[in-house]
């Protein structure tokens, strides 16, 4: 499969929230951070998608899900990365997620499993703080 990356636009929203659904992955606050999310396209589909709210020199990357029929090729590999390196550009000096299906994944990344209490104190405004995320989800935060 050959796929491109690139910036959301609005009217991506519909596909985005589509594959954020099928991936069982949480709606609340995506939408209002669209302008920093990436997807990955192949033949005009949305195949993959990833984002980051920015809270000052914090980040939060989340609504990480690539098509199911497009699993292990590198497109979730590609969207993290191209995310990191736009948070890196925009000042963003820690990157947080939380994760209840993928703590295995992010490791390869630079992204260590930590306590809640320990993320940015600036990342408790995201909706997925605020309850978008169940409790028992893994916190994990990227340092550089
Ligand atoms: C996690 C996800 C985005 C990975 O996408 P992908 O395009 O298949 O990933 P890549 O091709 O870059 O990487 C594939 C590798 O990641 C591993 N991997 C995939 N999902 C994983 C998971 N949930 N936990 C641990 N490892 C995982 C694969 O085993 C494979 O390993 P290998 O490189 O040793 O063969 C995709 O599985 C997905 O959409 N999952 C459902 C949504 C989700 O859990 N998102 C994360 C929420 S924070």
């Amino acid at each position: 499969m050959s796929y491109t990356l690139r910036s959301a636009q609005a009217a991506d929203w519909p596909a985005i929230a589509d594959l954020l659904t099928r991936a069982e992955l949480p709606l609340a606050g995506a939408q209002e951070h669209l302008r920093n999310f990436i997807i990955a396209e192949a033949d005009g589909e949305v195949v993959g998608t990833a984002g980051i709210e920015a809270y000052g020199s914090a980040g939060l990357l989340r609504s990480l899900a690539v098509d199911p029929r497009q699993r292990g090729q590198g497109v979730g590999e590609a969207l993290v990365n191209q995310v990191l390196a736009e948070a890196a550009n925009d000042g963003i000096t820690e990157v947080a997620l939380l994760t209840t299906t993928a703590p295995d994944y992010f490791p390869r990344f630079g992204f260590e499993q930590v306590e809640r209490s320990a993320l940015p104190a600036q990342l408790t405004e995201s909706a997925e703080f605020q309850g978008a995320c169940p409790a028992s989800a893994v916190a994990m935060l990227r340092q550089r």
